[in-house]
């Protein structure tokens, strides 16, 4: 009998989730009277959604912006201290600094979307390797290679979207690409459709962009439907899918097991293209005109 196990993969892999980092940030908020508000928080995602719709942020954001405040400036300190002791420091600059801050933040985070290329594997696979380690949005245990991307990244390419968002000078703030539903040709119109954005830019608009540009792609190239494969306890992307459009289908209970515990998954869907008719070949290949058509709707 040979040395290697014909078992598949040890349940305690799956058992201890790596402690995601400390995170503390100071920040400032662009209301729209044109005035900054800051503050610090230890989940910027959650603080800015807290600001947006009023429940649990500042009084003065309620009062001067809801809706519409937007990040201006985010910086991550090492813990709660040095953030207070930032959040004091910037709240004492003149205005003009505040501003100057504020301006060169927004520059060096424009972010950019564009199609992947093999190149883009190793920043891919250091984003997803992040949800492996510390999340069960993925129910992968084993960390991703960037030579896996490369070659996941080369082979998505051939019938779908692979994007990416990138800042000024580089840095991988998100992705989402599309691979086939099933192998058998019926599906052959079926995309299922992933997304990822960097921990840090969650929550910041980030993920409708490179979701409208997907699923606008897939549209023109002639799918019918893409799905969405969603963890059961991942709360923000199912009212991500639920505010892009998609439709939840059905429960599968108990499908996964990561960190020593069970997970459900639930199917979302989002029709693409509707009506009887017989469906044209999907185009897998769209021109370059129509692929700078679609992102200079979302990079503008
Ligand atoms: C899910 C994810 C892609 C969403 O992207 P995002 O950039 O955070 O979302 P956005 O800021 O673009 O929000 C788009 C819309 O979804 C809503 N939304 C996003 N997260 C939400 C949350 N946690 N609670 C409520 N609504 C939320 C926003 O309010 C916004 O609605 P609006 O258009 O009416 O303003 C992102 O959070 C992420 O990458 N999460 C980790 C990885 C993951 O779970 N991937 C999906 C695996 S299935």
């Amino acid at each position: 009998m040979s040395g290697k196990s014909l078992r598949g993969p040890a349940p305690s892999l799956a058992d201890a989730c790596q402690p995601v980092p400390e995170t503390a940030w100071v920040y400032l908020l662009r209301c729209p009277d044109g005035s900054l508000y800051g503050g610090w928080t230890n989940d910027l995602a959650r603080r800015l959604k807290a600001h947006r719709t009023g429940k649990g942020g500042a009084k003065y954001t309620k009062s001067h912006g809801g809706p519409a405040v937007r990040l201006a400036y985010a910086e991550r300190c090492a813990d709660k201290s040095a953030a207070l002791k930032r959040e004091a420091a910037i709240k004492k600059l003149p205005k003009a600094e505040k501003e100057a801050l504020a301006a060169k933040w927004t520059a060096d985070n424009r972010i950019t979307i564009r199609m992947a290329t093999p190149a883009d594997g190793a920043a891919v696979a250091e984003l997803y390797n992040w949800y492996v380690l510390h999340g069960t949005q993925t129910f992968q245990y084993r960390l991703s290679t960037a030579e896996e991307y490369a070659a996941n990244i080369a082979g998505v390419l051939e019938k779908a979207p692979f994007l990416v968002a990138i800042t000024p000078d580089g840095r991988l703030q998100g992705f989402a690409c599309a691979h086939p539903w099933h192998s058998r040709e019926a599906y052959a119109w079926n995309v299922e459709a992933t997304i990822y954005c960097a921990p840090d830019c969650i929550g910041q608009g980030l993920g409708k962009r490179l979701y409208t540009a997907l699923l606008e792609l897939l549209r023109m190239q002639g799918y019918y439907n893409a799905f969405a494969i969603v963890t059961g306890e991942n709360k923000a992307s199912h009212e991500f899918h639920k505010r892009m459009g998609f439709t939840k289908s059905f429960v599968e209970k108990h499908s996964g097991y990561k960190f020593g515990r069970w997970l459900d998954v639930v199917y979302w869907q989002y029709p693409l293209r509707t009506g009887d008719a017989p469906p044209e070949p999907v185009r897998y290949r769209l021109t370059e005109a129509e692929v700078v058509s679609i992102l200079k709707k979302v990079n503008s």
